[in-house]
């Protein structure tokens, strides 16, 4: 693994891939033994939890799980905007379902925390939250996820599904931004 360049800037290895898929058998395992028996719906975030929520999905290995989709767009370059756009809403009907949520990252919180309240007002019997990574010291509103596969300091990175500016999402292992020397 070497550094990747992405608009002039240069990122390096930061996690590599077997330690995602350790995490996300971990993760599939917490998650498999809380809902055996019963009829979640994944929720999977797009785009930047596609890579994430395929793998986790499969891996969890529930019987009568569903996977469905729902597009938020907060990010401009390396910046959150401090403002969510849903562009592609949530058709399946969520009312008296168990919801899993799967997000790649949670950096401020406020695409989360949008979130929750849209789905609230459907009615589901419960939604939790499956994180990929989580930024602790970035959260500004709402509660951490329930599932965390890997707590991250506030710095920003890229690959297995996250992206710059819709770049970099291709890479099986995810690069952390390098500091400037
Ligand atoms: P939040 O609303 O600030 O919590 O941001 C969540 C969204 O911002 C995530 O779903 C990502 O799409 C994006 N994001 C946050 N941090 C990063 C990062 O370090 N790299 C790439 N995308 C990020
Ligand atoms: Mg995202």
């Amino acid at each position: 693994m070497e550094e990747m360049i992405y608009q002039g800037l240069t990122f390096e290895p930061y996690i590599r891939r077997e330690e995602i898929a350790k995490q996300v058998r971990r993760l599939a395992q917490e998650i498999k033994r809380d809902y055996d028996g019963t009829t979640p719906i994944f929720l999977c975030i797009l785009n930047g939890a596609f890579i994430f929520a395929s793998d986790l999905f499969r891996a969890c290995n529930l019987h009568d799980a569903e996977i469905a989709f729902i597009r938020f767009k907060s990010y401009m370059g390396m910046e959150s905007t401090g403002e969510v756009k849903q562009l592609m809403g949530l058709t399946e009907d969520i009312e008296g379902r168990d919801i899993i949520i799967v997000e790649d990252i949670i950096d401020s919180g406020i695409t989360a925390a949008q979130l929750r309240k849209e789905l609230a007002k459907h009615n589901p019997r419960s939604v939790k939250m499956v994180s990929l990574l989580f930024k602790p010291e970035a959260l500004t509103v709402g509660e951490p996820p329930e599932y965390v596969g890997f707590e991250i300091p506030s710095k920003f990175i890229l690959g297995y599904g996250l992206d710059l500016d819709g770049l970099a999402r291709n890479l099986p292992d995810i690069y952390a931004l390098k500091e400037q020397r």
